[in-house]
């Protein structure tokens, strides 16, 4: 094997493929242009949907080549381990309705054993083992020609697994267009079988995929059917990092030389502190690499070159959000201070800009974006942490040593404030933490929607009107979650409450995203757990709407109003009744979010038991 970097690597697969007639062409940027159907760039094959729809011919032929920065966070809860990462490059060669099949499999061959010089015994690879009977609807047959065409080229039979369409089939990469069986190509890391079933695609890190060769022969259309595309179109992609990982023979893709500078940097901001902080070695050794992988991706997409994507509440924002604070919940694990986040975006700037000059360009941008963010975080936890104080100097009063599993999932489910934060900070006071409790309390808090929606919320201590009480105030807290996540156009226009759910329609013209969702419910979570006193005064229509009182559109309004507020968080016109503290609710979840007629949404929600 042929020890290259990603440098030497990118170049190679390029040249390679350019002696094969391709054309090399730019990446793209990692935000797309002009499709609403993804949040990130994906794939290679993103930007050149229309060409391999045979919307329009590429002006640079039907062989091209790149180099394509991706990100996928899809698998966010796998980084960590050997080879998953949220960005990763993925270099590429399609053909437009040239090659075929024996072409490309043959050249990946090619590359991977004469070129690269990995060892033919090493690749096992996967194809598509056909669904469906012949001759009834929604049949697709197996891939038997990719089968032989690698037996043609020396894998034996044992080494071609044949696997269903959720391992080999891929796209669309959207909800609809191009998509086709697969070939996946996997290098056998020698690592011994972690059961019987082992195989290409186990999660155990045996066998890892460094490269797919698509076989673009369908589309999907809108009924979700696929159907022949007209076309024989290749789409592959081989990931630079697994790649140059397998080539070094490496354990995992940190201890490359890509991410060789960021896991030094952030060691030397730890000041070697992930031995000396209560956490296990291995959970040190995780939240490193989910610093080096979560700040990489921010940093591109923070200097991409299209822009316009900041932390947010919303969508792609939102998946930018969600990276930059799990990177600065885990620092904090580690022991490391405010500030690093700007440190870290410029190592990963200095090794990258070179390729990707936009890195560059926009650094000092990204720079501000950074710091505003991890500023507004820091905040957040510390009120996470002087929550926890309350909590130990309570425990420690009354003389007691253990935390108890709710109040950890509390501060988990509440304030973002991971378990191995708490059990951290814990050690240092002389704590324990109830881990086995803190399961608990999750497992009852996942159950909790499935109870209460069969109906057995009945069966609770309160009686039926106290329940709608509580559910109306919950009701008030959603309509402000929803402006919060959404904006000011997400308005109420309906709402109907049962003592099983409370129901809430609003203005909205498209599905929530599950990561909106969730923020809704972390809003309102929050709120109640903050115990916000909930007041009522009496005054005028004009007097409330001054006040920036939400009101319903159209609805009539007597001389004298209630107005009923929930600290600052929210501040209605309403008849009532509510409950006197946002702490009655006890939590709140949200079960269905669904259309309830053009342009309104429905969302039917939960909320739990006060014990
Ligand atoms: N589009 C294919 C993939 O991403 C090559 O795996």
């Amino acid at each position: 094997m042929r020890n290259l970097t990603a440098d030497e690597l990118r170049s190679e697969y390029l040249k390679f493929f350019e002696s094969k007639g391709h054309k090399i062409i730019s990446g793209a940027s990692v935000i797309p242009e002009n499709d609403p159907t993804v949040l990130f760039t994906t794939a290679g094959m993103h930007p050149l949907v229309p060409y391999l729809m045979g919307a329009m011919e590429h002006p640079s032929g039907s062989r091209l080549t790149d180099v394509q920065k991706c990100v996928r966070t899809g698998d966010i809860d796998e980084v960590g381990d050997a080879a998953h990462l949220t960005f990763f490059e993925m270099l590429g060669n399609w053909s437009l309705n040239d090659y075929f099949k024996k072409e490309a499999i043959s050249w990946s061959f090619e590359f991977l054993t004469k070129h690269l010089g990995f060892d033919p015994e090493l690749l096992n690879v996967t194809v598509f083992r056909g669904e469906g009977k012949e001759g009834e609807d929604g049949y697709i047959p197996a891939d038997d020609e990719a089968v032989a065409i690698w037996k043609s080229v020396g894998i034996p039979d044992e080494r071609i697994f044949r696997l269903p369409r959720e391992d080999n089939w891929w796209g669309p990469a959207g909800t609809t267009g191009p998509c086709g069986p697969d070939t996946e190509m996997f290098i056998d890391t020698g690592k011994d079988k972690c059961c019987a079933d082992c195989r290409p695609g186990c999660h155990c890190g045996k066998y890892i995929e460094i490269w797919n060769d698509v076989f673009m022969q369908y589309n999907k259309n809108e009924e979700g059917k696929f159907v022949p595309l007209g076309r024989h179109n290749v789409d592959t992609g081989m990931g630079v990092e697994r790649t140059v990982c397998m080539l070094s023979g490496a354990p995992t893709v940190y201890d490359t030389e890509i991410f060789a500078p960021i896991m030094a940097k952030i060691d030397e901001l730890s000041g070697g502190a992930p031995e000396s902080t209560p956490v296990s070695a291995e959970d040190a050794l995780r939240a490193k690499r989910i610093v080096a992988d979560h700040m990489r991706t921010a940093t591109f997409i923070l200097c991409d070159p299209k822009g316009g994507v900041k932390p947010g509440n919303v969508g792609a924002n939102y998946v930018l959000r969600r990276l930059i604070r799990r990177a600065v919940r885990y620092a904090r694990m580690l022991g490391i201070g405010e500030g690093f986040t700007v440190k870290l975006a410029e190592v990963i700037c200095d090794k990258y800009s070179h390729v990707y000059p936009e890195l560059k360009v926009n650094l000092e941008q990204c720079r501000i974006d950074l710091e505003a963010e991890e500023r507004r975080f820091n905040a957040t936890l510390d009120k996470g942490e002087a929550m926890y104080r309350k909590v130990a100097e309570q425990l420690k009063a009354h003389g007691q040593s253990q935390i108890s599993g709710k109040t950890a999932f509390k501060l988990y489910d509440t304030f973002g404030f991971p378990l191995e934060m708490t059990v951290e900070m814990a050690a240092k006071d002389g704590l324990v933490v109830d881990k086995d409790g803190f399961e608990e309390a999750n497992r009852k808090h996942q159950e909790l929607s499935r109870t209460t929606s069969a109906g057995s919320f009945k069966a609770g201590l309160q009686d039926n009107s106290a329940v709608v009480t509580r559910m109306h105030t919950a009701t008030h807290l959603l309509h402000a979650a929803l402006h919060k996540v959404l904006g000011p156009t997400a308005n109420q226009k309906g709402s109907n409450i049962t003592a099983e759910r409370l129901r809430f329609d609003f203005t909205w013209p498209e599905k929530m995203t599950p990561e909106q969702i969730a923020e809704v419910e972390k809003l309102v979570n929050g709120w109640i757990a903050d115990a916000i006193p909930v007041t009522k005064k009496m005054t005028t229509v004009e007097e409330a709407k001054s006040e920036g009182a939400m009101a319903l559109f159209g609805a009539k309004y007597g001389d004298q109003v209630s107005l009923y507020s929930i600290g600052d968080v929210s501040k209605e016109i309403c008849c009532g009744p509510h409950v006197e503290n946002t702490s009655e609710l006890g939590s709140f979840k949200i079960q269905k979010e669904q259309s309830s007629s053009a342009g309104v949404r429905r969302i039917k929600a939960v909320i739990g038991n006060l014990s």
